[in-house]
């Protein structure tokens, strides 16, 4: 029976994997292991098959709780475990070192002292930096580190561990570096869920600057796809990037949402620059593409209709996640209380 210990699996991308892998392996075991931060939800994992799914409360960066849960023929390790939001790493960067660097190097040495068969780190296309305005620049595999915010800075760091356990110690491990998510289940702190939840609530959707800045969409179950051929297929120290060539403005995003909904474009407002902020993510996925076969199924099309189909049909489930501290979090960052107009 395969084992897989998955981490932050209550969280957006990682619920969509657990899904993913015991749709898969319907006989498999899946440790999920997740903390339940903010962004933590165990709605997230509604419906999810319990004789194979074991939700483990616990926090990463606390090897006695790692190694309690880690069963000794586990065959691989999926890193989601992290905090994610660049507007929160601005705010205080502490508990991104602590979890997403400090947490990465517990699993790392866990995995080495259980003898886990495989480590998969999932990393994001921000470790690049931020690229010229220029359409024909794309990240690659081979891109440089340049980390502009803490939180890619704390990501960047993770890779490094992991890179350095393949290359020092023979641990078996892969990276995928991915851009923007979107889909079911995203804690709408992020750009699209934070703007479907204001437009269908007529509530000012807030555009960080002139609008311009360039994010690379992909359908989550798309990227949780790519994970699980990188995971079967990829080589061993190996980093593939994650993108479906979807690259968008955000004004133009921005636009696209409340067009689906009906909503008119005056619900726009342009606020203060995010500090620091990324002008343009594009991704060559050329290499995971030709050497493991994978291939986004989505269109953005599609994929942002079944996205907002998803908020329409689970109203309760964002008023859920927008009450208690997000009303705290939302009123620091915008200046104004949720649902002000
Ligand atoms: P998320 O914020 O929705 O979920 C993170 C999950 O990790 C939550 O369930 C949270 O409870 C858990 N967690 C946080 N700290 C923990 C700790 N110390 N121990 C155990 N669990 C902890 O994040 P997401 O958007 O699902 O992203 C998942 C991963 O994918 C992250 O590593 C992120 O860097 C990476 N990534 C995200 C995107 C994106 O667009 N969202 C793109 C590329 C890569
Ligand atoms: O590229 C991958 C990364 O994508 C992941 O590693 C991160 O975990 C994930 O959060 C995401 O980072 P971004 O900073 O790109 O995502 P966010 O949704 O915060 O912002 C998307 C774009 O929209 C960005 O250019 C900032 C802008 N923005 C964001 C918010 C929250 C706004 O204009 N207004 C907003 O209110």
């Amino acid at each position: 029976m395969l084992i897989f210990f998955v981490t932050g699996g209550a969280g957006f991308i990682g619920s969509a994997f657990a899904r993913q892998l015991l749709r898969q392996f319907p006989t498999c075991k899946v440790i999920n292991f997740d903390a339940l931060t903010y962004a933590g939800n165990l709605d997230n994992l509604d419906g999810v098959d319990e004789g194979h799914h074991h939700f483990v409360l616990g926090d990463i960066a606390n090897r006695d709780a790692v190694m309690a849960a880690l069963a000794e023929d586990t065959d691989a390790i999926i890193n989601f475990a992290a905090e994610s939001h660049v507007d929160r790493s601005i705010a205080s960067a502490e508990e991104f070192i602590r979890t997403n660097v400090l947490g990465t190097q517990v699993l790392l040495d866990c995995a080495r002292e259980r003898g886990v068969r495989r480590f998969l780190q999932v990393s994001t296309d921000e470790v690049m930096g931020s690229l010229p305005e220029d359409e024909k620049a794309f990240f690659t595999e081979d891109s440089p580190f340049q980390p502009n915010s803490p939180y890619a800075a704390s990501k960047a760091a993770a890779e490094h561990l992991v890179r350095a356990a393949n290359h020092t110690f023979g641990l078996d491990t892969v990276i995928t570096r991915c851009g923007n998510n979107y889909g079911p289940r995203q804690f709408p702190e992020k750009f699209l869920p934070l703007m479907l939840a204001n437009a269908m609530d007529d509530q000012p959707i807030p555009v960080y600057g002139d609008g311009l800045n360039v994010r690379d969409w992909i359908y989550v179950e798309d990227h949780c796809r790519a994970i699980l051929q990188v995971l079967e297929k990829g080589r061993s120290g190996a980093v593939y990037n994650v993108g479906a060539r979807n690259a968008r403005r955000n004004i133009d995003v921005a636009k696209s949402v409340l067009d689906i909904l009906e909503k008119p474009h005056s619900l726009l407002r342009f606020v203060k620059d995010r500090p620091g902020h990324d002008r343009r993510y594009a991704i060559d996925p050329t290499l995971v593409e030709s050497e493991l076969g994978w291939r986004p199924s989505e269109t953005w099309e599609s994929g942002l209709r079944k996205t907002i189909e998803w908020y329409q049909t689970h109203v309760d489930w964002v008023t859920r996640a927008r009450s208690g501290a997000y009303r705290e979090f939302y009123a620091r960052q915008y200046g104004i209380e949720v649902g002000a107009r």
